[in-house]
């Protein structure tokens, strides 16, 4: 390999590791591509989709669990996590899957999952069948009951799913017996990570695929894994779901990080590979300490995704993922959405609206430095479905919420690909796994594909332009004055972006146009809208 000479260009990254530019796109199996007619997506799916993700311009894949699973969580409860699910196509499917995208040069990583296992694990099933006390037990967190007979949980923590985090167990004699933690689902036990055979279990999970050609890894819940001592009652039980807050008592335990610490040497064995932590943690200080130098390459920042379309809200998400990286020498990360979380356009207002600002705020996330990750459609600007029928939703967040929250489902919709009708081509079987509304047809990649004001082409000039252009170089941005309601900033390359959040248009500052969002008349911008300039 030849090395690129250091460049006298202040903040030139062109000799750093790949991640640090790369432009991720995410995809979320189920919901990508089918490619064997069962209605749900696989591998196989993303594999002849490959074409459409080397036009898109992506650099890297990070592909959602697939490992095998019973699926009480979207893959993300693994029964095996050296297999492929044979839902997703096998191992044969991801070997097949890895080679075609390197063809392309699109890295792949995949998404393991640290915190929990499934409870068809053959270590949980082990456990159930051992006694109290064995070392089968050891490998998860089960706890002795409070009250006389046992019968309260050992502590008030809350799912974050709904209902209590703890499940109670039937001993071998029959009886009521040990609870044990999930923080997620039932079907999600927690691991105790201070039990050594787990984290030598991990590290064999990460060379196995390493050794397969995969070029890193999206760590789940990685601020999980470590529990406090003693495990303490939350100080007050928050009975809202899905959300983190920093006092948590469940997440960002101080150990945490010589657990990070021992990923990494092992990924140092292989320098070409990157660990990204979803990591939700507020505190700049708290969130730095995942991306030190011996810990993980990148940690989501999911302050973007967290903020409404105001300026004020923008430009604070911006600082703040600056600021919490900086010290550390980290690159930052941007995105507007994933899996987890409402889609950007129903964020932003739905309708034209809400497309309008998602199409902006792309523009400005891919005009900051650092490493931004693109949720699967939002290329098309799809919206949530939030009216998807009861009967057909499958986020356990819906049960274990007796019904009361709908959950993740409306996020996970799969992609309208062509043609006129549900199930747009996702799929030969007669139907996908959540139906596909009608009304996308407009929406479709074909469709996109075919018009040049389209959310799709914008997405595929503005990677291009972000991937080719110098003015993108440098890792600092400078604030600029701006209207009201306004923001403007710029690259030590020479890019300025400007965001209009305002009701009415704003006058550009001078130069010349590289993208706008929405047609740009008499030097002004359009509300809802952004630009790029040189
Ligand atoms: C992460 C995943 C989410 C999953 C949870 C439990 O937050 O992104 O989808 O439900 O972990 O594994
Ligand atoms: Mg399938």
């Amino acid at each position: 390999m030849t090395q690129t000479p250091a460049s006298p260009v202040p903040g030139d990254n062109s000799t750093a590791p790949w991640w640090t530019t790369a432009v991720f796109y995410q995809v979320y199996p189920r919901s990508f591509a089918d490619s064997d007619g069962d209605g749900i997506g696989d591998l196989g799916g993303v594999r002849e989709k490959m074409g459409y993700l080397e036009l898109l311009g992506v650099d890297a894949l990070w592909i959602c669990p697939v490992m095998r699973s019973p699926q009480a969580d979207g893959g993300y409860d693994v029964s095996d996590p050296r297999d492929i699910d044979p839902l997703f196509g096998g191992l044969a499917a991801m070997d097949e899957l890895i080679a075609e995208a390197h063809d392309r040069e699109i890295k792949v990583t995949m998404d393991l999952v640290p915190n929990h296992t499934s409870n068809e694990h053959p270590w949980f099933t082990a456990a159930l069948a051992a006694a109290p006390g064995s070392p089968e037990r050891s490998r998860y967190i089960f706890r002795d009951g409070r009250g006389e007979d046992g019968s309260q949980p050992p502590n008030n923590w809350p799912s974050i799913f709904g209902g209590p985090a703890w499940t109670r167990v039937t001993e071998a004699d029959g009886e009521p017996g040990q609870w044990y933690l999930h923080i997620f689902a039932a079907e999600q036990p927690d691991l105790d990570w201070t039990n050594p055979e787990v984290a030598d279990d991990f590290e064999k999970t990460l060379r196995f695929w390493l050794d397969r050609g995969v070029d890193g890894f999206r760590l789940d819940v990685a601020h999980g894994m470590a529990k406090p001592d003693g495990l303490p009652d939350m100080a007050e039980v928050s009975t809202k779901l899905l959300v983190n807050d920093d006092d948590d008592p469940r997440f960002n335990n101080p150990g945490v990080h010589a657990i990070h610490r021992r990923f990494r040497a092992v990924l140092d064995d292989y320098p070409h590979a990157v660990s990204i932590g979803e990591v939700w943690v507020e505190d700049n200080i708290r969130f730095g300490e995942y991306v030190r130098p011996d810990e993980l390459h990148l940690a989501f920042n999911f302050r973007l995704a967290e903020t409404p379309f105001t300026v004020e809200g923008v430009r604070a998400a911006i600082t703040h993922s600056l600021d919490a990286v900086e010290a550390v020498g980290a690159p930052p990360t941007w995105t507007l959405s994933n899996h987890d979380v409402e889609r950007e356009v129903t964020r932003y207002g739905g309708g034209k609206t809400g497309v309008a600002r998602a199409r902006a705020m792309m523009m400005v996330e891919l005009a900051l430095p650092g490493a931004v990750f693109v949720y699967n459609g939002a290329e098309l600007g799809l919206p949530n479905v939030d009216d998807l029928p009861e009967e057909v939703l499958q986020d356990p967040v819906w049960l274990r919420s007796g019904r009361t929250e709908r959950g993740r489902d409306g996020c996970r919709v799969p992609i309208p690909w062509e043609g006129a009708t549900p199930p747009f081509g996702f799929t030969d079987g007669a139907r996908s796994w959540l139906p596909i509304p009608a009304d996308w047809a407009g929406r479709t990649v074909e469709s996109q594909l075919e018009t040049l004001h389209s959310t799709l082409s914008l997405y595929r000039l503005a990677i291009e332009l972000r991937g080719t252009r110098p003015e993108f170089a440098g890792d600092r941005i400078e604030w600029y004055g701006s209207p009201d309601d306004a923001l403007a900033f710029r690259r030590p390359g020479g890019l300025i972006c400007v965001l209009n959040a305002s009701s009415g248009p704003i006058q550009l500052p001078p130069g010349e146009m590289l993208l706008a969002s929405a047609p740009v008349v008499d030097e002004h911008l359009p509300a809802n809208a952004a630009a790029w300039l040189v």
